[in-house]
């Protein structure tokens, strides 16, 4: 998909029952590198991430904990929601909570569009429903329990026993979308995203489709029903309409229509809600479905996926108090192909840190740095004359930044960090074989030194511009102290090579200093 007029990039809204783990921090900080670098394209960016309050799980949490759902969602969001955006160095544009006034009369004003038009119905019903999925589950998905549930149903994703549920609901219509479904997916190839998430929804839709139970009346945590009060809307009904109250649905102010149709980032658990039950919804209410939404893998950690319910969660803080959060998300875009499952370990973070940000990336910033400094006074000379060698750096420079570039296009943003690495590789490469230590020897070669150690800073300006999305920290630093003109954040990835400079260039610290972990050494 080339670049449009407007990309609005989205992450689930997060369920505040507890705090985040590097599972969903992987998901803001991938959301976060593709709004940074559409903003380097100067296209119209907008970044939505938030929370997802009501429904049974957080009404259990809070009774547990002896408050109301208010209060502990209110609590949660403080105190580790929230935090978590400056933990990771987040530029999103809004956050959305789903207690919010402008969201609960959104989706109310959004439920009675669908029952004047016909798609809302009342009926008896009687399901097992999994709390911690939030979610009436199909029979392919409930398992004979094991251990301490042996001779009970449990869902196969929480293990957990199913609950038994029976009430009077109000019914969406999903069954009349099957088919509008299908010619949407095939209309438009690209909707789904990986291939496999595509064609897993795809049989999932041809094999049928039940209308869905939108709404509860066993408890009271959630929106109203407008015309019914004894009910409160579905949790899933009611989280999936963040992605337009936000932007404000239903208002006039044409920023609605700027803005939509979003871009999903989801993990693959959840994909389900986002490109099935979510595209009908829209279609029921005559509003554009998504322009994409990509699936995910998850986090493993030994092998199994990582969750607060199975202890193996880890929260992100921990690894950015002893690598940073530019390392956390460098590690994280980089060592997982975006789309698969991707094991963490603290061995595999040590090593791509001292390696690739701090040996590749870090030392040969500081090295060329220094040798500007120690040879030409800090200020390399103008009037150059490139050689063959060095141009050959300026067009790995020129087709790392289109092969990047069309990478964010795919979401692919791993290949999209390795192809502008292959700059980091060749310019290491490049100042091993100039040797520009020797040539400083013989003043008959200062002119060509400089003309080396020009085209290695100013390859090193591309670096910054293409890697602060991924990076906005170190590439901050770099940018200043290779002694560039203009505001980083506001560099064109498409110009990232002709940036302008002051022509001096001053002191940079160890831009990944040797972290000594004490989850590594303890290992
Ligand atoms: N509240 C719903 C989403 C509503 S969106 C309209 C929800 N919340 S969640 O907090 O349980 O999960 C949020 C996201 O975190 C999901 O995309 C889920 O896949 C992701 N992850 C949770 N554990 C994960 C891993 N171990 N690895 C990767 N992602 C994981 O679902």
């Amino acid at each position: 998909m080339a670049s449009g007029d407007s990309f609005y990039v989205t992450t689930p809204i997060f369920y505040v029952n507890d705090v985040p783990h590097i599972g969903h921090a992987y998901a803001e900080v991938a959301a976060d590198v593709l709004a940074r670098w559409h903003r380097q394209r100067g296209t119209d960016t907008w970044f939505l991430t938030g929370t997802d309050e009501h429904g049974q799980k957080i009404m259990r949490s809070a009774a547990a904990n002896g408050v109301t759902p208010k209060e502990w969602a209110d609590k949660l969001v403080e105190e580790s929601w929230k935090p978590l955006l400056d933990t990771l160095n987040l530029s999103n544009d809004d956050f959305i909570r789903t207690t919010e006034e402008r969201h609960e009369v959104r989706v109310q004003k959004f439920l009675s569009k669908l029952d004047d038009a016909g798609f809302i119905y009342e009926d008896e019903f009687e399901a097992l429903y999994c709390v911690g999925c939030e979610e009436f589950k199909p029979e392919s998905e409930i398992v004979p329990g094991e251990g301490a549930n042996e001779g009970q149903l449990v869902c196969a994703i929480h293990s957990k026993p199913m609950e038994l549920l029976s009430e009077r609901n109000y019914f969406f219509r999903l069954s009349d979308f099957q088919q509008p479904l299908l010619d949407y997916y095939e209309a438009n190839p690209d909707f789904i995203q990986p291939a496999s998430a595509r064609n897993e929804v795809v049989s999932f839709v041809k094999s049928g489709l039940h209308d869905l139970s939108i709404s509860r009346t066993s408890f009271d945590w959630g929106i109203k029903v407008p015309w019914d009060d004894a009910h409160v809307v579905y949790v899933w009904f009611d989280a999936l309409l963040n992605y337009i109250t936000a932007i404000g649905y239903g208002d006039d102010d044409g920023e609605f229509e700027r803005r939509w149709p979003a871009q999903h980032v989801v993990g693959k658990d959840i994909l389900r809600f986002h490109a099935v039950i979510w595209p009908a919804m829209l279609m029921a209410a005559q509003i554009a479905p998504p322009k994409r939404v990509f699936a995910t893998g998850w986090l493993l950690v030994g092998g199994e996926k990582m969750s607060k319910s199975k202890l193996t969660g880890i929260p992100p803080q921990q690894i950015t108090d002893e690598f940073g959060a530019d390392a956390f998300r460098y590690y994280f875009m980089r060592a997982i192909h975006f789309g698969q499952d991707g094991s963490f370990s603290w061995e595999d973070l040590s090593a791509r840190y001292h390696a690739e940000l701090a040996n590749g990336f870090g030392n040969l910033a500081s090295r060329v740095l220094a040798m500007v400094r120690k040879y030409f006074d800090a200020e390399l000379p103008g009037g150059i004359e490139r050689h063959q060698d060095d141009e050959r750096i300026l067009e790995l420079a020129r087709t790392a930044i289109a092969n990047s570039d069309a990478a964010i296009d795919r979401f692919a943003i791993d290949q999209a960090i390795a192809e502008v690495w292959k700059l980091v590789d060749g310019l290491n490469l490049y100042i091993t074989e100039q040797q520009p230590w020797v040539l400083a020897k013989q003043e008959a070669d200062r002119g060509r030194l400089a003309a080396v150690l020009d085209t290695a800073v100013r390859g090193l300006g591309a670096l910054a511009v293409l890697l602060h999305p991924v990076i906005p920290v170190a590439t901050e630093k770099l940018w200043a102290a290779i002694g560039a003109e203009g505001e980083l954040a506001q560099q064109r990835i498409a110009d990232a090579l002709e940036w302008r400079s002051t022509g001096r260039v001053g002191e940079l610290d160890a831009l990944f200093p040797r972290v000594e972990s004490a989850e590594t050494t303890d290992a």
